[in-house]
């Protein structure tokens, strides 16, 4: 060290600016490369398991650490068509299934305005269908659910009913993927699937205002962001292993 006052502080202000500058580029590294938000509170597992599973994960323009709101590139859409997450899209995890539900329906409402001979058109529509309910189901049972079984015990009826009706959206889904639009009872089963889900959303969409009430806005925030990286690597099609896994999970948790 130096005994002249004006170069001990002319030191001293170089080694601020130095720690100043390795501090910002250590925040700017955390934010583009990996985003991690610490678990809410209160958002663990019902056993305790789902404390010690990762930290939730936030990329391509999610809502992070404080200073890191990054809007790097949309989303979009994943390799199979389905609908992920664009940076203006909200987080809020009520806002994202009502957006899911709105594409479904109108999947629906295309499936039942083709004619009797539309076969290309109708194994198209039931191929989307297959996907976007694998996909919603998934984070639903995996995300939507679990966190607010845990979080808000006077909806655990509607739940369980949701993941029974899930349960049985499974089956007919699973019996679809094996038909042609030809068969005899192609049209007949998807009907009956469309029933059973259009009437499980009119269900959903009745409790979900429960869960707002209960959660409020930056909860459901926190439970959207986590759909949203979920929903990057949910299974397409109900053969996949984590699609059978969650239908298993429905029916023994
Ligand atoms: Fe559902
Ligand atoms: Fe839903």
């Amino acid at each position: 060290m130096t005994n002249n006052p004006e170069q001990a502080l002319l030191f001293l202000l170089m080694f601020f600016l130095a720690l100043a500058g390795l501090l910002v580029l250590m925040v700017h590294l955390e934010c583009s490369l990996t985003k991690t938000a610490p678990r809410p509170r209160g958002l663990g597992g019902r056993s305790g398991r789902d404390e010690a599973a990762a930290p939730l994960t936030v990329r391509a323009g999610g809502r992070v650490n404080p200073g890191c709101w990054v809007a790097r590139r949309p989303v979009g859409y994943s390799g199979h068509l389905i609908p992920i997450w664009e940076p203006n899209m909200s987080t809020d995890a009520i806002v994202l299934l009502k957006q899911d539900h709105k594409e479904i329906l109108s999947t629906f409402k295309k499936f039942e305005k083709a004619g009797d001979n539309a076969h290309k058109a109708k194994a198209d529509l039931v191929n989307k269908m297959i996907k976007l309910l694998t996909v919603h189901t998934y984070i639903e049972n995996e995300v939507m659910y679990t966190r607010v079984r845990d979080l808000l015990p006077e909806v655990e009826d509607d739940v369980l009913e949701s993941y029974e009706e899930h349960h049985a959206a499974d089956v007919l889904v699973m019996e679809l993927v094996g038909m042609k639009p030809t068969d005899e009872r192609f049209t007949a089963k998807t009907t009956v699937l469309i029933e059973n889900v259009t009437h499980h959303i009119e269900e959903e969409q009745e409790w979900f205002p429960k869960v707002r009430e209960g959660l409020g806005r930056s909860v459901l925030q926190e439970i959207g962001a986590e759909m949203v990286e979920a929903k990057k690597n949910a299974p397409r099609s109900p053969a996949q292993p984590s699609a059978l896994k969650k239908t298993v999970d429905a029916v023994i948790k």
